[in-house]
C-alpha cells in the first residue's frame, strides 16, 4: 500500500481507502444486497492489506454502516484512519454537534479522524457549521475537518469560516467517466495543498467492466441512474476496451488500471466502494505499480471524449424503475 499525507494534517493515509455507502444500506428492500458477515470481513480484510482510510456517513443505512465499522474495528481502532460525515440536514450548529456526537457512540470510538459536511447547504449558513465543526475539534472529538461536493467557491467560504483549523480534504465524484473537477477544483486543491477524496472511482462499478446492458446492479440508486443506461454502458465501452487491452498488456485487473489512472498523483486518494472481500483485494493491487505516461496519455484520450448521455426529465424516473421491476 502507498500513504499520502491528508491535505496538511501530517496524518498518513492510504491512497486506496475504504468506501463503505454499499454496507449498510437498505432502501425499502432495494438497497445493496450486502450481509453483515461479508461486510465485517471486508473491512478485516481492508485493514490487512494496508488500507487505514475508511470512509462513512451517518446517513449510510441511516447508521447503519458506522454501526458496521464499529463493530468490525472493535480492538483495531489504531489501525484506522476513520471518517465519516454529517448529512445536509444537520449542518446548524447544535445539530452538527450532535450528529458528531451519535457517529461517534454508532462507531465506537472516541474521536473520529475525518468529519466531512456530506453536502453543502444553501439555507444555513457555512458559518454556523464550520463554528460547530471547530467545537468538536476543540472538545477532541474530531481530529480533521473535510467537505464534500463543494465547489471551489464553496469550498474558499467554508475556510474562510474557519478561525483555527483548515479544510483538509474535499470528497468529489471522480473518475474516467466524470472528469468535471479537472477544470477548477483539482488545481486549486493541488495549490492549496486538499487532499481530494475520490468516490466513485470505479463509475459505481461500471469501470470494473462488470456491467453491460440489460446486467447492471439491483440497487434502486444506481437502477435509476442514468448512468447505466445502456447507450451509457455502450459508450463507456470505448474506455473500458483501451483499460483491457492495458490491464492485459500489464497483468492487471480493468479496475485496477482504472483506479491507478486516478491516484496518479498525491492530490488524489480513491475509495472504492466494496463489500466483498475479494473485491478489497482487487483494488488494493491498483497500488505498487504505474501506469507508463504512453498508457496515461491512451487513457486521457479516450476517457476526454467521453459525453454521457444526459436524463431528459426527472418525471422519467418512476419509468425507469418499471422498467426493471
Ligand atoms: N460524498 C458523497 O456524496 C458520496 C457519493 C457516493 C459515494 N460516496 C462514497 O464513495 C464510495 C465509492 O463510491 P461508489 O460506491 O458510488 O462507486 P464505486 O466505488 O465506483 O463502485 C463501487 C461498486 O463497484 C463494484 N466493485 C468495487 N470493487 C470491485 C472489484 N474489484 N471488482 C468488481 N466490482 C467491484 C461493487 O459493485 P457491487 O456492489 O455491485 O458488486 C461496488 O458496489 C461509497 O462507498 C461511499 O463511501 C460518497
Amino acid at each position: 500500500m502507498e500513504y499520502v499525507e491528508l491535505g496538511k494534517s501530517g496524518f498518513k493515509v492510504s491512497v486506496i481507502g475504504l468506501g463503505t455507502w454499499q454496507i449498510g444500506t437498505r432502501l425499502w428492500g432495494w438497497g445493496t444486497d450486502y450481509n453483515e458477515s461479508d461486510a465485517i470481513a471486508t473491512i478485516h480484510q481492508a485493514i490487512d492489506l494496508g488500507i487505514n482510510f475508511i470512509d462513512t456517513a451517518e446517513i449510510y443505512g441511516g447508521g447503519r454502516s458506522e454501526e458496521i465499522i464499529g463493530k468490525a474495528i472493535a480492538g483495531r481502532r489504531d489501525e484506522v484512519f476513520l471518517a465519516t460525515k454529517v448529512w445536509l440536514t444537520n449542518l446548524s450548529y447544535d445539530k452538527v454537534i450532535k450528529a458528531a456526537e451519535r457517529s461517534i457512540r454508532r462507531l465506537g470510538v472516541d474521536v473520529i479522524d475525518l468529519y466531512q459536511v456530506h453536502w453543502p447547504n444553501p439555507f444555513i449558513p457555512i458559518e454556523q457549521t464550520m463554528r460547530g465543526m471547530e467545537k468538536l475539534v476543540k472538545e477532541g472529538k474530531v481530529r480533521c475537518i473535510g467537505v464534500s461536493n463543494f465547489s471551489v467557491n464553496q469550498l474558499k467560504r467554508a475556510q474562510e469560516a474557519l478561525s483555527s483549523e483548515e479544510i483538509v480534504s474535499n470528497q468529489v465524484e471522480y473518475n474516467l467517466l466524470n472528469r468535471k473537477i479537472e477544470r477548477d477544483l483539482l488545481p486549486y486543491a493541488r495549490q492549496e495543498k486538499v487532499t481530494i477524496i475520490a468516490y466513485s472511482p470505479l463509475a459505481k462499478g461500471i469501470l470494473t467492466g462488470k456491467y453491460a446492458p440489460g446486467n447492471i446492479p439491483r440497487d434502486l440508486l444506481r437502477k435509476v441512474d442514468i448512468l447505466f443506461s445502456s447507450e451509457n454502458l455502450r459508450r463507456a465501452n470505448k474506455i473500458l476496451e483501451v483499460l483491457r487491452e492495458i490491464a492485459e498488456r500489464r497483468g492487471k485487473d480493468v479496475s485496477q488500471v482504472a483506479l491507478n489512472w486516478l491516484i496518479k498523483e498525491p492530490t488524489i486518494l480513491a475509495i472504492p466502494g466494496a463489500k466483498r472481500p475479494q473485491h478489497v483485494k482487487v483494488n488494493v493491487g491498483a497500488t505498487g505499480w504505474r501506469l507508463t505516461d504512453e498508457e496515461v496519455k491512451k487513457i486521457d484520450e479516450v476517457s476526454s471524449s467521453f459525453k454521457p448521455e444526459r436524463l431528459k426529465s426527472y418525471a422519467s424516473i418512476p419509468f425507469r424503475l418499471l422498467r426493471f421491476w
